[in-house]
């Protein structure tokens, strides 16, 4: 498979992109920085028939369009797109103290973001039988009614929007064989969830990666699910 993933240079991203490639699966991995570092530059260093690093800052849909048009030229057709890349901004800080200009912000990656992504690259994407393409939103738990737990404004009510915009964009899609899947990659190890997380990035992007592959199977009218592919409630 071709697979774009967002936000690839660290945290959750960079495992999929890791354990994609490990799978044999081409990978367009996409970070805001001119070129690689790190594990990411070894990563396309280790197999380099696979990896392919592109720049992509979500929140500038310009990006967007040249990542299209590069990756058209080069004849790479998408199987999957992962919109990983996410901030977490002013959690816990209270209403009274709310920075509106953090909420904007977080919605231009959160929201904006992906949209932007899947103007631009759903229409390379090859299509599908059966759901077998797919956009995967990487959306939480945190931004569900179900899940919400008071204060978290900007972060709840962005991966709230996202998942709306997932449920949209699969009814679109699905004409083509395109799914769309909001994803909750459970409370894992990274910048953003901590080092007190009960999961690994890895455990959570094997799932992920089962997920698109088709080996861990989500019904046709569900598109909110967890990393094991379990049903969520909104
Ligand atoms: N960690 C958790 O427990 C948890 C729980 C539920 C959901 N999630 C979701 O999982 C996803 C991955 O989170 P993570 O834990 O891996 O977070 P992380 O370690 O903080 O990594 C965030 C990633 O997003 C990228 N990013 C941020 N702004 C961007 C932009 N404007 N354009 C492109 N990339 C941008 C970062 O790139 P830079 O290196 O350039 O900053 C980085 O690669 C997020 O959508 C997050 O909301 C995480």
């Amino acid at each position: 498979m071709n697979l774009l993933i967002t936000g690839a240079g660290r945290g959750l991203g960079y495992e999929l992109a890791r354990i994609a490639a490990a799978r044999g699966h081409a990978v367009a991995a996409c970070i805001r920085s001119a070129e690689a570092e790190g594990e990411l530059a070894a990563l396309a260093e280790r197999y380099p028939g696979l990896v392919r690093i592109e720049r992509l800052d979500v929140t500038d849909e310009t990006q967007a369009g040249e990542l299209a048009a590069r990756l058209q030229a080069a004849g790479f057709a998408l199987d999957a797109i992962v919109n990983n890349a996410g901030i977490l901004l002013g959690r816990g800080g209270g209403i009274a103290s709310l920075e509106l200009d953090e909420v904007r912000r977080t919605f231009e990656v959160n929201l904006y973001g992906p949209m932007s992504v899947a103007k631009h690259l759903t229409p390379l994407m090859r299509d599908g039988r059966d759901g077998a393409k797919i956009v995967v939103h990487v959306a939480s738990e945190a931004g569900s009614f179900a899940g919400a737990y008071g204060g978290d404004y900007p972060y709840a009510l962005s991966k709230i929007a996202l998942s709306m915009f997932t449920k949209q964009l699969n009814d679109e899609l699905r004409p083509r064989g395109i799914r769309a899947l909001a994803v909750h990659p459970g409370w894992i190890r990274t910048d953003m969830g901590g080092s007190s997380a009960p999961l690994s990035a890895a455990e959570s992007a094997l799932g992920i990666i089962d997920l698109i592959e088709g080996t861990t199977e989500v019904p046709a009218e569900t598109w909110f699910v967890d990393y094991t592919g379990r049903a969520m409630p909104i």
